[in-house]
């Protein structure tokens, strides 16, 4: 199969109650992790390129690993998206490069800068054979250069959603309802102790999400920020000489509700780096006399492919869905 857009992908996602993975790749190990979990699963999946990764890895080799990585996964459907465009001209530099997918974020603009923004992108998108996914409503924590503090977030406004979608022609629309980008989602102030002391953090508002619902039946939502960040490879990075104090993430829980409603695509990346960072840093405190890559990375893409299979069976629910 070749790369595919996510049109077929979101409807079906949407009509069978469950999510697609969308995981952030910057290297050769982690789309191996990612697509082989997929592959195993029998899960499609969506691969997606940041500005970043694009900056870290370069266009072409991230390119060319995915369509590797379809050539050894001919089974099951494979997106390649990129993730927060924040200009026009990226998202058609990787529409003319290979990509099925784009995001435009206008989210920081003016609803009217932000439809005209989207708009422009539909429309080259559209005639090139790849689909946009939009955003209204600004996520808190860091993304790229930008970063807005928790508090500064805003939730998406369902009065709003039907005209920007209606006007700007996108084919998915990522809202905020209280996710958000890293591993360090809530202030404490933000969140309630349980029990056990634990942090809990303040529950999505999947009132804001039943509002857009409501307003944009049959559409795919999209969530950002939804890394779980879990605490077991918390205390692996903190065991091993890391330092993550207070990382706390979306309990997986609530996805799960949330991929059951109409949200077709979470995002996932805090997670992938958390297990890695852990086996990494567990690997070379144990094997201090070992410099060979190859045996601190194997550890690391097992420990991304099991994150990824995890995701797919207890999150995303879209095992067997190929
Ligand atoms: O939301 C952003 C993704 O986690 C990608 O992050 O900009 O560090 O590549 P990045
Ligand atoms: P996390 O930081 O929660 O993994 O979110 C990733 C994301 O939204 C990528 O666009
Ligand atoms: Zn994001």
């Amino acid at each position: 199969m070749a790369l595919v857009t996510t049109t077929e992908m979101f409807k079906k996602a949407y009509d069978g109650g469950y999510a697609i993975g969308a995981f952030n790749v910057n290297n050769m190990e982690i789309v191996q992790g990612i697509t082989e979990a997929a592959g195993e699963l029998k899960s499609p999946v969506i691969l997606q390129v940041s500005k970043g990764a694009r900056a870290y890895a370069n266009h072409t080799y991230l390119v060319k690993m995915v369509e590797a990585a379809v050539a050894e996964n001919p089974d099951i459907p494979i997106a390649l998206h990129l993730d927060h465009g924040d200009s026009f001209e990226i998202c058609k530099s990787c529409i003319d490069g290979g990509f099925t997918s784009v995001m435009i974020d206008a989210s920081s603009k003016s609803f009217e800068d932000n439809i005209a923004l989207t708009k422009q992108v539909v429309e080259y998108a559209h005639a090139h054979g790849a689909v946009v996914e939009a955003e209204l409503g600004t996520l808190a924590g860091v993304e790229d250069e930008v970063v807005v503090e928790a508090g500064q977030e805003s939730y998406t406004r369902p009065e709003e959603v039907e005209e920007f979608v209606d006007r700007t022609g996108c084919d998915s629309l990522a809202i905020a309802i209280g996710t958000s980008h890293g591993a360090y989602k809530f202030t404490a102030d933000q969140c309630t102790r349980n029990e056990n002391g634990i942090l809990v953090p303040p529950p999505l508002r999947f009132d804001v999400l039943q509002g857009c619902i409501d307003k944009l039946p049959g559409f795919p939502i999209v969530l950002h920020g939804s890394s779980s960040v879990p605490q077991d490879f918390v205390k692996m990075v903190n065991e091993f000489g890391g330092e993550m104090p207070d990382a706390i993430g979306i309990p997986e829980e609530q996805l799960r509700e949330a991929a059951k409603l109409a949200v077709c695509k979470i995002n996932i990346d805090s997670d992938i780096r958390l297990a890695m960072t852990g086996y990494i840093r567990k690997y070379l405190a144990e094997n201090p006399s070992h410099f060979d890559p190859r045996q601190y990375l194997k550890p690391a893409r097992q420990a991304v492919k099991d994150m990824v299979s995890h995701k797919i069976l207890n999150v995303l629910g879209s095992n067997g869905k190929a």
